[in-house]
């Protein structure tokens, strides 16, 4: 009478971690397969759009766009914001172009013309 043919307890754990690995090596590139849609709105025209560009790394120009008219003030501490607590990586030199362009292309509210008596 023949023995039956033993694989190696080794060889059988060997194709367990290889197929485990195949397993999820395929199920983390589903995960990934994210479909954005593309961006129709533009950062509004100015001096300095290219520099406040960088703002779109994280963000959409519609979540620039909608935000109220700001008091004077809001973009500056509004970019300080996103570099010191956000850790956006804007260059120091480029803070200033950008608060100045969000300034005047997003400008506070204009106060209301008080009725004539
Ligand atoms: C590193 C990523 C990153 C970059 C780059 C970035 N932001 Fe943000 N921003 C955030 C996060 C995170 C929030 C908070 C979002 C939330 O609360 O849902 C935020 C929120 C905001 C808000 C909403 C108000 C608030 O304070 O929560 C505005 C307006 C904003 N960012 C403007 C900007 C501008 C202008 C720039 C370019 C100077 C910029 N962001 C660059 C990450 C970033």
């Amino acid at each position: 009478m023949t023995r039956p043919t033993r694989r190696h307890p080794r060889a059988c754990l060997v194709r367990l971690a290889v197929a485990l690995v195949t397993v999820s090596a395929c199920a983390s590139a589903a995960a990934l397969d994210i479909q954005l849609p593309p961006e129709t709105a533009t950062l509004h025209p100015g001096t300095g759009t290219q520099s406040a560009a960088m703002c779109l790394m994280c963000h959409s120009v519609d979540y620039l766009s909608s935000q109220p008219p700001m008091p004077l003030g809001f973009w500056d501490a509004e970019v300080k914001k996103m570099v010191g607590t956000y850790g956006a990586p804007i260059p120091a030199e480029q803070v200033p172009l950008i608060v100045q362009y969000l300034n005047q292309a997003y400008p506070p509210p204009q106060p209301v013309a008080s009725p004539k008596p």
